[in-house]
């Protein structure tokens, strides 16, 4: 498994083979669509300056075209191509934290297909840790000049889990897509995204990259996601209910958690994901599947959206999610908690 935090060889790419790599890029760049894995989640690629390869993007995906996708560039490819300008704290981030989780959305270049952007005037923008993504990319943007980029979002239909597994991508998409697999995501969840393009910086969505990490080398913390800002770019990551199961999930602290595991009818199988330290006697109770969550806010990451999946086929009724931390470390993962339990709320 590929650790987004060490420098990555694009010589080792994983065990696809040079041969794959180029076959992949050549699909790219005839207008095709290709899944590849990245430190986050796997991303579903297509040529980011084709509005025909992003139509098929959108089309695979079932997501509407006024959604905007991320461009992702190889190791050493050239974030000014695509941006009408470049900001010093942009070139700071970039310096700090690229490769890696971190996309930051900027004024998009004039010769840069609004498609790419869901017609908006930005751009966004992210270089990936992963060994196999970085040579797809490097593969491809060699084939434009060396300014090739790819629009990834996450390789899943509109609304489901992001894939971090090969086979999670062909369960969302059987094989109609080609997929470079790459093992297991390391990170886990989407990057982090970060606007830059009205002036001050502005999380929209949290990720392994922390609110703390961006103020440290900005010397100015983020303004945080908080839906009133009516001027806010779309993202459809920032929809309330997304990143959702199929079976309804319910998300409470453990101590409100009990009472309905106590009533739970004794012939239904419900789910509990808890951390051990807090299950107490619920982790042996008869009717529940227990799903012991990592202690760790990234090692929970990591692992959040294969349990997900994974309960989704393990024929219970309910999936009850014990509710974290309130703390800027658990933000990440609490946003995507939130908005898998927001998906049901309206159901009870
Ligand atoms: O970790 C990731 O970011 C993964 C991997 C594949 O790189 N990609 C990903 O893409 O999560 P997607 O499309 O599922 O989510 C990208 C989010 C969306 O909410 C999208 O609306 C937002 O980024 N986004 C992209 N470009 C934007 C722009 N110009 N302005 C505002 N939001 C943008
Ligand atoms: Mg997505």
């Amino acid at each position: 498994m590929p650790d987004s935090s060490q420098p990555t060889d694009p010589h080792d790419p994983h065990g696809v083979t040079p041969a794959q790599i180029e076959h992949a890029a050549a699909l790219l760049d005839a207008g095709e669509l290709v899944a590849f894995p990245t430190e986050t989640v796997y991303g579903l690629g297509g040529d980011a300056e084709s509005p025909e390869a992003i139509a098929r993007i959108y089309a695979a995906k079932g997501r509407p075209a006024n959604h905007p996708v991320i461009v992702h560039l190889a190791p050493h490819g050239d974030p000014r191509y695509w941006v009408a300008d470049l900001p010093p704290a942009a070139q700071k981030l970039i310096d700090a934290f690229w490769p890696g989780p971190l996309t930051l959305i900027l004024k998009r270049a004039a010769h840069i297909p609004a498609a790419v952007s869901g017609g908006q005037d930005s751009v966004g923008l992210r270089c990936p840790s992963h060994p196999v993504a970085q040579a797809l990319l490097s593969a491809f943007s060699a084939r434009r000049g060396g300014h090739g980029g790819v629009a990834a979002p996450s390789a899943n239909r509109f609304g489901h889990v992001s894939p971090t597994t090969a086979q999670h991508v062909r369960d969302e998409f059987g094989s109609a897509i080609h997929v470079l697999d790459g093992g297991a995501s390391d990170v886990g969840i989407e990057s982090t995204i970060l606007d830059l393009s009205r002036g001050f910086p502005a999380l929209l969505r949290p990720g392994r990259v922390t609110p703390p990490d961006i103020a440290n080398v900005l010397g100015e913390a983020p303004r945080l996601p908080d839906g009133s800002d009516a001027t806010a770019p779309r993202a459809s990551g920032t929809l309330k209910a997304h990143y959702a199961p199929r079976t309804p999930l319910a998300l409470l602290p453990m101590e409100a958690l009990e009472p309905l595991l106590a009533a739970s009818p004794k012939d239904e199988r419900v789910a509990l994901v808890a951390r051990a330290s807090r299950v107490g006697r619920w982790m042996a109770a008869e009717n529940v599947h227990f799903v012991a969550a990592p202690e760790d806010p990234d090692a929970y990451a990591r692992e959040l959206y294969g349990f997900l999946r994974a309960l989704d086929r393990a024929n219970v009724t309910r999936i009850f999610v014990e509710k974290l931390p309130d703390t800027i470390e658990w933000i990440a993962v609490n946003d995507r908690l939130g908005r898998a339990a927001a998906a049901f709320e309206a159901q009870g």
